[in-house]
């Protein structure tokens, strides 16, 4: 078991755009193992993308059954929209986005297409909870954040927000005696 480090932000690798896996070797069937134990370990996580552990390439995981246990894991590498509509308003957060939730619209439906872990080409067709996250995975391998879906103005209270609070922890564990 392997539980990787998440990035947060402002880190500016999250802002990176990660490269598509081009060849599905241990290095990548160790990385989604390590990615779905981080998920399992974090309380709340339901998905996740390969550059929030810090490696730029293209693979995303969700399981919405938002149970602590391996459950209902979908594994998908080099994932692309190529279908959405609808409109869904739902409050999202994020594990690289400490402390914060916002509402985020997004498309109500989804045909996503991508490869699994044995190299089979996929087609998923979602909607609701499990289309939003697989549009928010998605984003993060282009470098976008959902806090780039709201309004100026709350991300600029957010950012303050955030601000004060890395300022704070910073202040406090720089007392060492
Ligand atoms: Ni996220």
């Amino acid at each position: 078991m392997a539980v990787r480090r998440i990035l947060t932000y402002p880190d500016t690798f999250l802002r990176e755009r990660s490269e598509p896996v081009t060849n599905i070797d241990g290095k990548i069937q160790q990385l989604i193992n390590d990615m779905a134990d981080t998920i399992y370990h974090t309380p709340n996580g339901i998905g996740l993308a390969s550059n929030q552990v810090g490696e730029p390439c293209r693979i995303i995981m969700f399981d919405t059954s938002a149970k602590d246990e391996p459950n209902d894991l979908v594994v998908l590498i080099n994932p692309e929209i190529i279908e959405g509509d609808g409109l869904i308003v739902n409050e999202e957060g994020c594990l690289s986005v400490i402390d914060y939730r916002a509402d985020v619209k997004r498309s109500e439906r989804v045909t996503v297409k991508g490869i699994d872990r044995e190299g089979n080409p996929i087609t998923l067709k979602k909607e609701g909870l499990d289309a939003i996250v697989l549009q928010h995975e998605i984003d993060h391998l282009n470098g976008i954040l959902f806090i780039d879906h709201i309004s100026k103005l709350k991300r600029e209270l957010y950012k303050r927000r955030l601000k004060k609070k890395l300022l704070k922890e910073r202040d406090s564990s720089s007392q060492r005696l």
